[in-house]
């Protein structure tokens, strides 16, 4: 999901000292065919690839102020999402959400409640639209590590996890918007307004 304003200047890295620091890598947008695959568990904790992997959507993530990444958006098919928002004095009603890695999850509901809130999505840039989520979740899966991950959540927290977990299955938050005039562009829908994209 979408987080800030800070412009995106494409894929790059910083070598210092002769050592890559930052890896950002290009984020697909909607229309790309790979967006719309299932992606692939994954079945090897301790491989490198996993590692390096995590890296890239973690520095990609924080490179464009965003709240979660999937690894399909930066063209790897496996089930690897990434999520988090830190308290910031900005945005002081803002929920915070623990950084996670969440790989191979499974969400469960925890009742048929509903909720529509505002989404904005790295691959889709610039707009935003009302998405109904379900308002209580659980949902299990692997770290990094391989640990086991089990929480029930609420609200944004519940938001991200669906939105980023979407990814998983080839699902863009627009195809799960139920009025499209719900759907905009951000200056347009907020005009004046410092809105934050998550
Ligand atoms: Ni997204």
């Amino acid at each position: 999901m979408e987080g800030g304003r800070r412009p995106w200047r494409g894929p790059a890295s910083f070598c210092v000292a002769g050592r890559i620091v930052m890896a950002v890598k290009e984020v697909l947008k909607m229309g790309d065919k790979r967006l719309l695959l299932r992606a692939q568990e994954v079945v090897s904790f301790s491989a490198p690839e996993l590692h390096a992997l995590l890296q890239d959507m973690r520095d990609t993530m924080r490179a464009l102020d965003g709240v979660g990444l999937a690894a399909p958006q930066i063209g790897v098919s496996l089930r690897v999402v990434i999520f988090g928002v830190e308290r910031n004095p900005r945005y002081p009603d803002a929920e915070e959400v623990p950084q996670t890695v969440l790989i191979n999850p499974v969400i469960t509901p925890l009742s048929d409640a509903m909720e529509e809130d505002w989404e904005g999505c790295l691959s889709v840039p610039g707009l935003r639209g009302l998405v109904p989520r379900y308002a209580r979740l659980r949902y299990q899966g692997r770290d990094e590590h391989g640990a086991q991950i089990d929480r029930s959540v609420s609200g944004f927290h519940a938001r991200v996890v669906q939105h980023e977990c979407d990814h998983l299955d080839g699902i863009l938050y627009p195809m799960r918007i139920r009025d499209l005039r719900n759907f905009g562009f951000n200056d347009a829908l907020f005009p004046g307004q410092n809105v934050r994209e998550e």
